[in-house]
């Protein structure tokens, strides 16, 4: 019988997480990862947090059973993430949400529901956007196109350029994925006013917004990063969000997220929940318990929530003294242009305005690992490397 897989071909590997992979295969002892978005302290470690730390003791001590949760996830889970995401921008009987694994899951979660519900859509995504939305979307069949976001210099945004091409090249009926905050890949966020005037055009052109959530707490704090999102909800009364506990807890590998969908009143949300809950069955089944019963552990206790927030901040703030660093590093390591556009640039990432083939020579001659788009993950720099970093930055644009 002739083989089935003879024609099989190698897919390319992942834009991302490919690069953690050939980054764990580099002997250089030198070698530094700013790939992949996970966070690092001083020391370079992924620590889990204490407050995530007391939650699991509590829960080894108090859980009874490992048997399945509902489709739609824990029922206490879902209300304090979508108290935390939305504050009270939107009344909670108008939200359909469940949980999911991560904020990929989430995004995949929506997609499922918007190919099986608008499947003729097209999704407008910012150019550039994270590497995986496209994959996403794609995966559930729906079509992708990008509006611009960048200005020339490739590190501010061209506002004007985005809004002409969502006013004009956009069909009613679309849907536009915006970054709540910390734009991913690029850092480059909208200011509140922007964040309006975007709102006022998709209401105008029938558009339905998707947010992205992922990096809460990463920019200027738990309700500033959610501001725009909130925003959009006075004047868009439908909207689909996909949401992460990855960052901002730092449960990466426990995958707690959630997606969720915005209607205009109770009835069709309930009806949204429905079709979320058939996606989700369809994928997984149901989600896992452990990540989304810690982060419910911790936001029913006040104790523990108090101490979150300190943790959250303390991460915050070295991200932001890291991007001070390296912005003198830069100057000190020889490179002539003026990297202080990094310190405009909210979030995890930062593009630096790389090319692709000075991207390839850090990695190939200095074991630095970054995306080729340019995309640093600044919370992977720690004093420890900023110095070796800014040289080989230096020594690649010179
Ligand atoms: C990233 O953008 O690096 C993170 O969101 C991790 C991922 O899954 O790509």
């Amino acid at each position: 019988m002739a083989s089935m897989f003879e024609t099989l071909r190698a897919a390319p590997p992942d834009a991302i997480l490919g690069l953690s992979e050939a980054f764990q295969a580099d002997p250089n002892p030198e070698k530094i990862n700013l790939a992949v978005g996970v966070y690092k302290d001083a020391a370079g470690r992924t620590p889990v947090l204490e407050c995530v730390k007391r939650a699991e003791r509590y829960l080894l001590d108090h859980e009874t059973t490992k048997t399945y949760l509902g489709i739609d996830g824990l029922a206490d889970y879902r209300d304090l993430a979508r108290q935390l995401v939305f504050g009270d921008a939107v009344e909670a009987d108008r939200v359909a949400m469940v949980q999911t694994p991560g904020g990929t899951g989430g995004v995949r979660v929506a997609a499922d529901f918007l190919a099986s519900h608008m499947p003729a859509t097209t999704v407008w995504v910012s150019n550039p956007t994270w590497e995986n939305h496209i994959n996403v979307f794609s995966a559930a069949g729906l079509a992708t196109h990008a509006y611009r976001y960048l200005d020339a210099s490739k590190t501010g945004l061209d506002f004007p350029a985005m809004l002409e091409d969502l006013e004009t090249k956009s069909r009613p009926g679309d849907v536009v994925l915006l970054h709540a905050c910390c734009h991913n890949p690029t850092g480059v966020d909208l200011l509140p006013d922007q964040w309006r005037q975007v709102a006022e055009v998709l209401s105008a052109r029938g558009l339905l917004p998707m947010v992205d959530f992922a990096y809460q707490g990463f920019g200027d704090g738990l309700d500033k990063d959610a501001e725009g999102l909130r925003t959009l909800l006075t004047v868009c009364d439908e909207l689909v969000l996909a949401s992460s506990f990855s960052k901002n807890f730092g449960l990466y590998s426990e995958r707690v997220g959630t997606a969720a969908v915005v209607t205009r009143d109770a009835g069709s949300a309930a009806a949204a929940v429905s079709q979320l809950k058939r996606a989700v069955r369809a994928n997984y089944s149901n989600p896992p318990r452990h990540g989304a019963a810690i982060v419910a552990t911790v936001l029913t206790d006040l104790e523990l929530t108090n101490l979150w927030h300190q943790e959250l901040e303390q991460m915050r703030e070295r991200i932001a003294q890291t991007r001070q660093r390296l912005v003198e590093a830069l100057r000190g390591g020889g490179a002539d242009r003026d990297f202080s556009f990094l310190l405009a640039q909210k979030g995890m990432f930062s593009y630096t305005g790389l090319t692709p083939m000075q991207c390839d020579l850090l990695r190939n001659r200095y074991g630095i690992y970054i995306v080729g788009s340019g995309r640093i993950n600044v919370a992977g720099v720690t004093p420890d490397n900023v110095e070796r970093l800014c040289e080989a930055i230096g020594q690649v644009l010179g």
